[in-house]
Order: structure tokens, then C-alpha cells, then sequence
């Protein structure tokens, strides 16, 4: 990595969601290779156009994450003929168990854990050799306040997040010898399609523009836990250590029962 305050090549998943997209352009620069995955091309299209405006190089990636072979070739690909600094593993999908609390379908279930974990996992597996060769570049997994405790109305996106919280706590203590930097975000509420579409109160909501600056600022300093807002953060945190009966209570009370 040339610069940790400065990335010279970024690779996003997910960059045309809310998340993703705002941290394309929070690094988008003169200098700077931004390497853009999503599904929608029109999107990744008008993305790349304004990056470019803002004097980024932009090469994007539309398909769909599950296709493993697919990404694993793209990733490998990216790898041999750049050398990545950063990569936001950030494509991610959320499920719930709907109005009636009738519960999640498998098939829901399948594909939620094909996103945000196998796929996810993948991105890992598909960016990490050439790191480790060059001792060098930084993965940035994105999970969620929601690893902390596991949410009634969202049991297996909880699920899925809380894996991806010690993957990434695994992998840091694992890689930081080798000189790659392992870094886990945690956000709360940041308004997107998928926040938009999350049952429950939404307390402290952030745009993505604002999380993405504060993310891009944890980033460089290389912080393990990326968690945020600080009230939110507590609260789920506390959550999780006090006894599971009153965490319960607690979320009942907050209306994130089933
Ligand atoms: N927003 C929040 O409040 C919040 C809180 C905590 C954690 N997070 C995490 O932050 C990350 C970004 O979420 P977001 O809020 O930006 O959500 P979003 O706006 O819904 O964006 C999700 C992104 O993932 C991509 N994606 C989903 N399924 C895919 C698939 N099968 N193949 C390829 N791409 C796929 C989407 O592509 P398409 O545009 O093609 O659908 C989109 O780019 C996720 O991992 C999420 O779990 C979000």
C-alpha cells in the first residue's frame, strides 16, 4: 500500500448500494483505481461516470456474487494485473420474518447466506494470495451492529453478520504478522434500499455519505472495529453482555420482537 491515508486502488462489492456506492465516490480521486462491483450496469455506469469526474480511473464488474467461479476469475484477474490496496467486501442482502412473523423460507435463508457469507468469504479467498505475497493491502468486511445480538425480526441476517464479525477478528490477528490489515465495520442504521426495507425503528439513522467519510477515516487509522453511531454501539454491545432474559425484554420493549 502506498499511503495508508491514501489507497491508490480500491475494489468495492455491493457499489451500487448505499454503502458501496458512497464510498466509491469518498475515494474517488486523481491517482486512485477504483474497481466497482454490482449487478445494475446503469448504475455502475453513472457511478463510474461521476468517480471519473473526480479525476478516478474506474473499471466496473456487473454479476451476480453467488456466481463463485465468476468472481473468484474477476478477483484473481484484478490481483494479477493490480496490485489492491484496499477491498471492501460490502455486497450484502437482508431478510426478515415478515409482518405476520411467519418466519423466513429456506430458499430466503439459502440465499441470504450465499451473499452475505459464502460470497463474502470468497472475496477473501479471491484477493488474499497476492496480498500475503506482497505483505502489503487491507480487506474491509462489512457486518453490523446486528452481530452483536441476534435481532427476532432478522434471525439469520444476525446471524450472517455475527459470522463475518469473527471472520474478520480471526483473519486480522492471523494476517497483521504478514503485514495485511483486516479491519470489521459494524454500522447501525445507514439509509438504504436495504435499510428501507429493515421492520423496526431505525434510532440515529445515518446518510451513507456520512457513514462512508467516517468509515474511510477508521480505515486508514487501521481500526480493528469499525462501530458506529457511539449510542447505538453501546446499546447493542450491551445487549450482548447483560443476561439474554433481559436483553429480551429490552427488545420487546423497543419493538424488535417478532
Ligand atoms: N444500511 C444499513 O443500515 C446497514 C447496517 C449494517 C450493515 N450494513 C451492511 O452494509 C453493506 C451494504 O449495504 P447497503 O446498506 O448499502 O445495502 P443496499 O443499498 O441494499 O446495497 C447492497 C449491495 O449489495 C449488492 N448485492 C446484493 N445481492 C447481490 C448479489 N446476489 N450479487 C451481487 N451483488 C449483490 C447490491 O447490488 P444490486 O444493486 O444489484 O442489488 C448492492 O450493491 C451490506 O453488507 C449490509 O449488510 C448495512
Amino acid at each position: 500500500m502506498k499511503s495508508m491515508q491514501r489507497p491508490v486502488s480500491v475494489l468495492i462489492t455491493g457499489a451500487t448500494g448505499g454503502i458501496g456506492y458512497a464510498l466509491a465516490l469518498e475515494y474517488a480521486a486523481p491517482g486512485v483505481t477504483l474497481l466497482l462491483h454490482g449487478r445494475r450496469q446503469d448504475v455502475l455506469d453513472d457511478l463510474a461516470e461521476r468517480s471519473r469526474a473526480r479525476g478516478a480511473v474506474v473499471e466496473t464488474a456487473a454479476f451476480d456474487i453467488r456466481k463463485q467461479d465468476e468472481l473468484i476469475d474477476w478477483l484473481e484477474d484484478a490481483s494479477k494485473r493490480i496490485s489492491l490496496d484496499l477491498v471492501f467486501v460490502n455486497a450484502g442482502v437482508n431478510i426478515d420474518i415478515g409482518p405476520g412473523a411467519h418466519g423466513e423460507s429456506w430458499e430466503d435463508v439459502q440465499m441470504l447466506f450465499d451473499v452475505n457469507l459464502r460470497a463474502a468469504l470468497a472475496t477473501v479467498q479471491g484477493v488474499l494470495p497476492a496480498m500475503r505475497v506482497r505483505r502489503s493491502g487491507q480487506i474491509v468486511l462489512m457486518s453490523s451492529l446486528a452481530a452483536y445480538r441476534g435481532l427476532p425480526i432478522t434471525p439469520s441476517y444476525s446471524a450472517s453478520k455475527a459470522a463475518i464479525k469473527a471472520y474478520g477478528e480471526g483473519l486480522r490477528d492471523w494476517l497483521a504478522p504478514e503485514g495485511v490489515r483486516i479491519n470489521v465495520v459494524m454500522p447501525g442504521y445507514v439509509d438504504s434500499k436495504m435499510c428501507r426495507e429493515m421492520p423496526g425503528p431505525k434510532p440515529f439513522l445515518m446518510t451513507p455519505e456520512n457513514a462512508a467519510r467516517l468509515i474511510r477515516s477508521k480505515v486508514a487509522k487501521n481500526r480493528a472495529r469499525i462501530s458506529f453511531p457511539f449510542p447505538l454501539n453501546l446499546g447493542c454491545w450491551l445487549l450482548s453482555v447483560i443476561h439474554p432474559a433481559v436483553s429480551s425484554f429490552i427488545l420487546r420493549r423497543m419493538k424488535y420482537g417478532a
